[in-house]
């Protein structure tokens, strides 16, 4: 009898010792909504759904507001965040400024998300989360389970979004450096990149590119430099590959034929070990499409605030 009672004991000892280890290894999980609001995620696709049958661009610019986030101080929201006296907006940062876009579609989410469950219980961090994944289905690409439990940061910083935000000017080593800084691989570099499979970028990008560089197709230079004069209009648009709403593997046949819009996409192709992952996803989509949700992912997993640590934003704009 008192043998099984010690055995029950430490049973139980063990049971809870893995659930608090667990709990700390993997602190996100899929699953993280189902009990507390199942009907969360249906309804940030719904909404992602309507504003990319709106503005397909729409797709790629929430996709984008994902990245911006991650790579400043970890997927917190904190792009998110407005300029006030203590606040030091990231949307003022160069990358952002007059660029990023997509924050009332996020603000439309939380507000629908928080009506369906009552009460404010997902957070903007992962809003921004779903929402990309949910851009890139919407826009024909692949699917992926998200991680949820992610909390809202209640500061956010343009210095470090300046400094971590990688620009369209950096050659290959300084983006791998970059990327390194987040954990983030060549690998995850090269397929990563392959989100300006979707959208647009201003003239003031690629201007350098199209009458600066030679490792450019002429025709395809010329036909930019029609878009995008030396001087002035700065914020005209093109295309970052020939089909910005359907994410296909395209930008990377674009690499091949140098007809890369930015400096850092041709930079991808330019030798080195990228060079040959850029070959190999101009021929093979599916494995630009696999390798692309996995990259995704360990994005998305860059330095989540959980457990006490952050909070769950009312407005995704101000701190609670
Ligand atoms: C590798 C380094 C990267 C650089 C230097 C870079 C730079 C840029 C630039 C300059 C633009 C155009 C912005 C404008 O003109 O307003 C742009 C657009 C975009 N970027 Fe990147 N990017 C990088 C990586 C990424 C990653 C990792 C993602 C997402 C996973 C991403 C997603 C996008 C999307 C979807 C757009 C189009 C946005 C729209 O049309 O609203 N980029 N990027
Ligand atoms: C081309 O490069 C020169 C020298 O770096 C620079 O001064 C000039 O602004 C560049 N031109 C464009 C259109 O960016």
């Amino acid at each position: 009898m008192e043998v099984n009672n010690m055995s029950f004991l430490s049973l139980f000892i063990f049971l809870i010792f893995s659930i608090v280890t667990v709990s700390a290894d993997t602190p996100l999980s899929p699953s993280y909504y189902d009990l507390v609001c199942p009907e969360a995620l249906p309804t940030i696709k719904r909404v992602v759904e309507e504003a990319v049958a709106n503005e397909r661009r729409m797709g790629a610019s929430l996709l984008r507001l994902h990245f911006h986030d991650c790579f400043v101080n970890g997927c917190d929201a904190s792009v998110l965040l407005d300029q006030t006296s203590t606040i030091d907006s990231e949307k003022n940062a160069a990358a952002n400024v007059n660029s990023a876009r997509g924050f009332e579609v996020i603000d439309k989410i939380k507000f629908e998300v928080d009506k369906v469950c009552h009460r404010p219980v997902v957070s903007c961090a992962d809003i921004l989360t779903v929402a990309a994944r949910d851009s890139v289905v919407a826009l024909g690409g692949p699917s992926w389970d998200v991680k949820l439990g992610r909390r809202d940061s209640t500061t956010a910083s343009r210095a470090a979004a300046n400094a971590n935000i990688p620009s369209p000017f950096m050659d290959l080593p300084a983006l791998k450096e970059n990327f390194e800084n987040q954990g983030l691989d060549e690998d995850d570099l090269v397929v990563l990149s392959g989100a300006h499979t979707l959208g647009f970028a201003q003239c003031r990008t690629f201007r350098d590119r199209i009458y600066n560089q030679t490792n450019i197709d002429p025709a395809f230079a010329h036909h930019l430099q029609t878009i995008c004069p030396r001087v002035g209009g700065d914020r005209r648009l093109a295309p970052l590959d020939p089909t910005p709403s359907s994410f296909d593997n395209k930008y990377f046949t674009n690499l091949v034929s140098k007809k890369g819009v930015l400096r850092s996409d041709q930079a991808l192709f330019t030798g080195g070990e990228t060079y040959e992952i850029v070959k190999e996803y101009n021929e093979n989509r599916n494995k630009f499409s696999k390798d692309f949700t996995k990259s995704m992912i360990k994005m998305g997993n860059i330095k989540p605030l959980t457990g006490e640590r952050g909070q769950i934003r009312k407005d995704c704009k101000k701190v609670n």
